[in-house]
């Protein structure tokens, strides 16, 4: 990697990987993709450049790629699943089409592309406990249809092309920078949210609901070291189930509970986002990934919670 654009640099995975990939890469170039309405401020503007790139326009990217010399493109630009299933078609156009514009180009400019999978590409029939790395994938959500459609169409173009495609099965992502938005896995940062402004927090998802969760440094660790491994290893490209934790409301309540002692939660279940849920695995076998590329996780539920709030404190209150 050198010359690198993320599309949807704004959002929650490409805010913090656009810029640690700009440390990481200082030689080359890492461009900031981003749609109107969702303009780069701050440092991630200020640290280098920054492109209108909507994964639509596909004329529009082609001339991204050839005006900055891009080698590899991070693809983030994804409607999360309960948005998706408000905004079906729109999920479709962005995940789908704006995916085969992407290897379209990829393919005919030589670029390595990673875009993201999901717990998402599950389904009920999935096997939930310890889920295998290569099972059955029938999800019900649109989101699930187009992270499963990802993953076969990104295969489909290593195979016959040999476009360099590789991606990870990211869990639900906690972070305390950008926020998710549109989310079943939102909860899990919502709560820090309202544990740390001293409000009780209302859950939409049902006690006992296990679900994968991952700090956000892993998940940026993780989508650098695919995209660095060595080629010659892999077995599998598209994509790597990773895993770190797998908790339930309960559990994570109870690990606030031992930073913030007064942390109180109640539930209101929504009925989309628990229907999503309880599709998904409890629990992803990820030993795969840790075989082919080295993966390994960092940070447990614990050491997650003292560093959410130390630097959430920090934000909301200017500490
Ligand atoms: N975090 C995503 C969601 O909840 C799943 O990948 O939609």
């Amino acid at each position: 990697m050198n010359n690198i654009i993320v599309i949807g640099s704004t959002g929650q995975i490409g805010s913090e990987l656009t810029m640690i990939l700009r440390k990481i890469y200082s030689g080359g170039t890492v461009v900031a993709g981003y749609i109107p309405g969702a303009e780069p401020r701050g440092a991630l503007l200020e640290s280098g450049p920054a492109e209108v790139a909507d994964v639509r326009d596909a004329r529009q990217l082609a001339a991204i790629v050839d005006k900055y010399h891009i080698d590899t493109i991070y693809n983030l630009a994804a409607l999360l699943s309960a948005v998706a299933e408000r905004k079906p078609l729109m999920a479709w156009d962005i995940q789908m089409n704006g995916l085969l514009n992407i290897l379209e180009i990829a393919r005919e400019k030589g670029c390595a592309v990673f875009t993201p999978s999901s717990i998402g590409s599950f389904g009920p029939e999935t096997p939930h406990m310890n889920t295998p790395q290569d099972t059955i994938q029938r999800p019900t959500s649109m989101y699930g249809v187009t992270k499963v459609a990802t993953e076969l169409l990104s295969n489909y173009y290593h195979s016959k092309y040999g476009l360099d495609t590789r991606s990870v099965r990211f869990p639900g992502l906690i972070s305390y920078t950008t926020l998710p938005g549109g989310g079943t896995t939102d909860y899990a940062v919502d709560i820090y949210y309202a544990a740390v402004r001293g409000e009780e927090f209302v859950c939409p998802i049902a006690a006992g609901t296990y679900m994968d969760m991952m700090y956000m440094p892993d998940a940026l660790r993780a989508a650098i070291e695919i995209m660095e491994a060595d080629p010659a290893r892999l077995k599998h490209r598209n994509a790597f189930n990773i895993a770190s934790m797998s908790f339930d409301p309960e559990i994570l309540a109870c690990a606030v509970r031992k930073e913030i002692p007064g942390f109180r939660m109640r539930y209101e279940v929504d009925p989309v986002r628990q229907a999503i849920a309880d599709s998904w695995p409890d629990k992803m076998d990820d030993s795969c990934a840790r075989q082919e590329w080295g993966w390994a996780p960092q940070y447990d539920l614990a050491a997650m919670t003292s560093d959410m709030i130390l630097n959430l404190k920090k934000k909301l209150f200017s500490l």
